[in-house]
Parts: C-alpha cells; structure tokens; sequence
C-alpha cells in the first residue's frame, strides 16, 4: 500500500474510509491477520471451524468468546501454524502461514502452560524462544531478564517448570512468548489460574501493549476492559463481529450462545 490515506478494510479488501482522516504514510494500518474461507476438522471430529473469515488490523485488540468446544483454541493453533486447515488461507503479517512454521513475530500463550513448557528450568523455556531466533547469547539474556520481570516471575528463573503452580507457569507462559518481541500476540485463556493482582497485572500489560492482541477468554470482564472489538463464536462458526459493549451487552445475544451479560454492563 502506498498512499498516504488511512485505511480500513472490510472482508472484500475495499478500502473504507471509516476514520475518515488522512494520515501520514508511517501510519499506515495494515492487516495483521487475514483468515479466509478456513474449514478444519480434526480425524474423528468433523468441521470444527467453519466458513471462518476475518481480518484485524496492526494494533488491534480482539476478544474471541464462545462457549466450551466452539473452536477457539482450534482456530488459534491454525493461525500459529501448529494445525493444518482442511480448506482456506490464512495470512499473518502479510505473509502466509504454512503448517510448522516457526514464526517469531506470532506469538501464542497455550491454554494449557503444560503444552508449553518443556524445558528443564523456567529461564531455559524463556529463552528457548529468543535462541531460535538465533539472537546473541547477551540479547538472549537480556529479553528473558525483561520478559521474567514484566509478569513479576524473575525469582522464578532457576525453578523447574513442573514445580510450578498453575497460575506461575501462566506468567511464564507469557514470559516465553514477550522474550520474542513478537507482532502479532495470541493469548489463549491468559487470565486461567491467575489470581486478583497477577490477573489485574496481565490487563495492565494487554492494556499497555501496541502490538496487535487476540485472547480468547472466558473472563469476559477481561475482554471488556481490554479489547475494543469482540468476535463472538460459536459451533466453529463466527456469530457476530463487533463492539465489546454492543455485544455483550445484548442479553438475547449472550443467552443464546451460553454467555451472560458481564457484571459491570448490567445497570442498577
Ligand atoms: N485433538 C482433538 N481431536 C478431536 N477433537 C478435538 C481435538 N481437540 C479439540 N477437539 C474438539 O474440537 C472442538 C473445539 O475444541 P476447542 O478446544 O477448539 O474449543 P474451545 O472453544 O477452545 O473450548 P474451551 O472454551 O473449552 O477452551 C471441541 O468439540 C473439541 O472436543
Ligand atoms: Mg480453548
């Protein structure tokens, strides 16, 4: 793209004038994620995901919501290049994704820290990221230094992961992931196990961050203090798009899909 314009796109790649001003060229939004037409199924279970297509820009941050099974950790392993879809394109950073590719600008915090962390102590998973990457042995301690003391989990460093407790192998969890300064950050259920200050410390740095976010989350409170754009998802397919306040607002909406209004939505 080489116009000067501020752009957004709409799912038919139509350039849209919604903020309707003009900015200057080193402000240009572009799509971080471009998903289309993707099905998948997995062997004994078919068509997990369907039809699903979205786009989200650089900068965004976007909750996924939906009830249990829906396709939510599914559709993110696809997007990170852990699952390979049956049908469909995806296309991260403007480049696509291709099953086991080992992409550092993506970034993905498992549902399960046990999926994640393997290696002998919480600093050699940290750095197992930066390593791949092949960066210096100084910048690799450098990034897992600030990635432990961003979650608070420096003292953590020599511990094994397997004696962690749940909600510490989350925060390192996120840690492995913020040591790779990747663009595009997808959390799956980051605030599980966490308790008030950690959960409480995790909105402040998704609030904080400029990176392009994706948390799928069940804590819907998260999603609403976080996210400016929710998508709301359900038996593999993508029911609504929109506005976190619109649609968790809309009681019918969440009632229909398994969801409640949060809290702090309903008047008094
Ligand atoms: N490895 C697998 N083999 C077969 N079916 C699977 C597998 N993993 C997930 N599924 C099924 O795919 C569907 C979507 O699961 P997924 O884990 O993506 O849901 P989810 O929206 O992340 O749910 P939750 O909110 O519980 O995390 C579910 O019906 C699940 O049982
Ligand atoms: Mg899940």
């Amino acid at each position: 793209m080489d116009t000067g314009q501020r752009l957004c796109y709409n799912d038919s790649n139509v350039p849209d004038e919604r903020l309707g001003v003009t900015m200057s060229s080193e402000e240009i939004i572009e799509p971080a994620l471009t998903v289309s037409g993707l099905w998948f199924s997995y062997p004994d279970r078919l068509n997990v995901l369907q039809d699903v297509s979205i786009k989200i820009m650089s900068g965004e941050r976007v909750g996924l919501i939906g009830p249990n099974g829906s396709g939510k950790t599914t559709f993110f392993l696809q997007i990170c290049g852990v699952l390979k879809p049956s049908a469909g394109e995806i296309v991260v950073l403007g480049k696509p994704m291709l099953n086991g590719d080992f992409r550092s600008d993506v970034g993905l915090v498992f549902q399960n820290p046990d999926d994640q962390l393997f290696c002998p102590s919480v600093w050699d998973d940290v750095a197992f990221g930066p390593q791949n990457m092949k960066l210096s042995k100084d910048e690799v301690e450098a990034r897992v230094t600030e990635a432990l003391s961003i979650v608070s989990a420096i003292e953590l460093a020599d511990r094994p992961a397997h004696h962690l407790s749940e909600g510490e192998k989350r925060m390192v969890s996120i840690a492995g992931v913020l040591a790779m300064r990747p663009r595009l950050l997808i959390y799956d259920e980051p605030s599980a196990n966490l308790d008030i200050r950690s959960r409480r410390r995790l909105i402040r740095l998704l609030q904080a961050s400029e990176e392009t976010i994706l948390i799928a989350s069940h804590d819907l409170e998260l999603v609403l203090e976080v996210c400016e754009r929710v998508v709301l998802i359900d038996k593999g397919r993508i029911i609504t798009d929109g506005n976190p306040r619109e649609v968790m607002g809309d009681d019918k909406l969440m009632e229909a899909y398994g969801q409640e209004k949060p809290h702090s939505l309903v008047q008094h």
